[in-house]
């Protein structure tokens, strides 16, 4: 199928409730894809091209477009999602690619695609995750996806609970992060990585239990228990973040938070009661951004409840 000469796509940033690295290893996790946009237009050129405030934008566009089959675009990209912060800019821009190149394509196939494309791009072993939920997620709701066999159910998100992601201030890029010797000890079963893995994703199941019976005080519990895992047998979080992970937790209205994403500073994922949202800011004098859940690129209407 021939490539229009002339496109826009349009993707979300991704929070992630709970299960954090254990994609890679086939576990489950509980991402939402969030109402921060990234919007590309290109149209066919000589030679790739990116004009985009986001550093690295080049070589996620031409990776994208080269995995799809896709000839040279001079490409512009706008985004609402803050680079290097933890809720997936890289993703979005990905699959806002995708999408804008290919919007017919299976949610499934694009988020496999974009993968591979971030994996090239970058050389850092990433899991499908963030791309899965920047295609396939859905307002009012996270996405619980088994990462073995990519099915994935829509697990409802309450509106009374807020989802505020706090930017630690330390910006990495992937490539410059222990992510693959992590990805790596892992594999190896490296005994107290292994720890982190299975408790993380029992706490995943913990978490859409307690989501379902709407008990907001043990979501809040498992994540303050995520973090602990995340910091002290994943080795992933710094100092200045598990300091911003204390204050968040005795702010008022906050169910609890961690760590969030691949770690290594990045961002923090905070649950916080709908009501209270403004106390908890105030207390914790940094800016909170609150998001909500959005569709994905590829979500479609029909595509709600079980999907296997
Ligand atoms: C990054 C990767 C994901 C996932 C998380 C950690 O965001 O892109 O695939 O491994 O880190 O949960």
């Amino acid at each position: 199928m021939p490539f229009s000469a002339s496109w826009s796509g349009r993707a979300p940033g991704r929070v992630n409730l709970i299960g954090e690295h254990v994609d890679y290893m086939g576990g489950v996790v509980l991402p939402a894809a969030v109402d921060r946009f990234t919007d590309v237009s290109g149209h066919e050129a000589g030679e790739w091209s990116v004009d985009s405030e986001v550093a690295g934008g080049l070589e996620y566009v031409r990776a994208t477009g080269e995995e799809l089959g896709a000839p040279p675009q001079a490409v512009t990209v706008r985004s609402q999602v803050p680079p290097n912060a933890g809720i997936s800019s890289s993703a979005a821009l990905l699959v806002a690619t995708a999408a804008g190149l290919r919007p017919g394509m299976a949610g499934r196939d694009a988020a496999l695609l974009c993968q591979r494309a971030e994996q090239k791009a970058t050389g850092v072993r990433v899991g499908v995750m963030d791309q899965f939920a920047s295609a396939l997620g859905r307002r009012g709701g996270a996405l619980l996806l088994d990462c073995a066999t990519l099915d994935y159910q829509v697990a409802p998100f309450p509106d009374e609970v807020a989802i505020g992601v706090i930017d630690s201030g330390e910006h990495r890029s992937l490539a410059g992060t222990a992510y693959n010797e992590r990805r790596r000890e892992a594999e190896a079963h490296d005994p107290r990585r292994m720890r982190h893995v299975d408790s993380e994703i029992e706490r995943v199941h913990s978490f859409v239990a307690a989501l379902k019976a709407r008990d907001f005080r043990l979501m809040g519990e498992l994540l303050k228990l995520s973090h602990a895992s995340l910091r002290d047998d994943f080795e992933v979080s710094t100092p200045n973040v598990d300091a911003i992970v204390e204050r968040a937790c005795a702010a008022p209205g906050c169910y609890g938070a961690r760590i969030m994403g691949a770690g290594f500073g990045g961002s923090i994922l905070a649950l916080v009661e709908r009501a209270r949202t403004r106390d908890f800011e105030a207390m914790l004098a940094r800016p909170v951004l609150f998001c909500s859940t959005a569709d994905g690129a590829f979500a479609t209407p029909d595509a709600r409840g079980a999907h296997r």
